[in-house]
């Protein structure tokens, strides 16, 4: 077995206030409501049963990040590589019902991840009547380490994922799955936590919806829209009522000659020079973008 993992699965979120978040990913991003329980809403943008959990909390904080397996053997075969890897095996059991197998691990960075067997989906389902701009689909994470090489070594031994592109210092480095998307995960240099979560949209007149529909809130978007280098897709990108940072994204380069892909790696570092490596259309990462923090909830212990 090569990837154990094929594609980001969901986003589960400690949410202190749902309501709010319902409401601005239903109305502004274009999410339904698949499942309310009590404490916990599930959102979709298509037929899939889930791609963001929120759970009520007392905190504003991911609570873990959950992978799509390749299969129901690969899950097996993850949990087995946990502990060689230096990471604590969590639970043995999915967290979505939906799923028939799963098992959640912590790192020692105190990262929460979980891989699973793939949601249920209702293929034919993907379009609801709903007010908002509407995504495809969940397509990528960018998440924040104090260790990024010790984290991309932790993907690439217990999920399998392989390394698309880095920066020379690891400051940001991006990693792929059996999707061949040119990245389902990227990693950023900084306090563990999420950087942003990320959705895919199908034209690029979607960011000229989605920005007027901020409007109508008195919001904005905090970068974009732009092109980046790295996946060579557009972007867009505003910060949720929680506080975390949300991504929207053009389609993505796929690396197809994937055992003949050698990793990039990016020594232009400073400005001017970095500018068009993050955007090729040449606005700068604003501050806000670049130093941006939204925390990991503490493990279960
Ligand atoms: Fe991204």
């Amino acid at each position: 077995m090569s990837y154990l993992v094929n594609s980001v699965g969901h986003v589960q979120l400690n949410v202190i206030d749902v309501d709010a978040l319902v409401r601005e990913s239903t109305t502004i991003l274009g999410l339904h409501v698949t499942r309310e329980a009590a404490g916990c809403v599930w959102l979709s943008s298509n037929g899939r049963s889930a791609e963001l959990v929120l759970h009520e909390a007392s905190e504003n904080a991911i609570r873990s990040l959950g992978f799509e397996a390749v299969s129901e053997a690969a899950v097996a075969e993850a949990a087995a590589r946990v502990e060689d890897a230096g990471c604590r095996l969590a639970a043995t059991e999915p967290t979505l019902d939906v799923c028939t197998k799963g098992m959640s691990f912590v790192t020692p960075q105190g990262h929460t991840f979980e891989l699973h067997s793939p949601v249920a989906t209702e293929i034919y389902g993907n379009r609801k009547a709903v007010t908002g701009m509407v995504p495809l689909r969940m397509d990528h994470v960018n998440i924040t380490s104090p260790e990024p090489a010790e984290t991309r070594s932790q993907m690439e031994q217990i999920m399998g994922m392989r390394l698309s592109e880095r920066m020379v210092d690891d400051g940001l480095s991006w990693m792929r799955g059996a999707n061949r998307l040119h990245h389902i995960l990227g990693i950023v240099r900084g306090e563990t936590g999420l950087h942003h979560y990320s959705w895919e949209v199908a034209e690029f007149s979607d960011y000229c919806r989605l920005g007027d529909l901020l409007d109508t809130v008195e919001k904005n978007f905090i970068w974009g829209p732009g092109r980046h280098r790295p996946g060579d897709n557009t972007f867009a990108y505003y910060i949720d009522t929680c506080g975390a940072m949300v991504e929207c994204a053009g389609n993505m380069a796929i690396v197809n000659d994937d055992d003949r892909y050698e990793p990039n790696v990016i020594t232009a570092l400073k400005r001017p020079d970095n500018v068009r490596v993050m955007n090729v259309w040449g606005e700068p990462a604003p501050l806000p973008w670049r130093e941006h923090h939204f925390p990991w909830a503490a493990p279960a212990a």
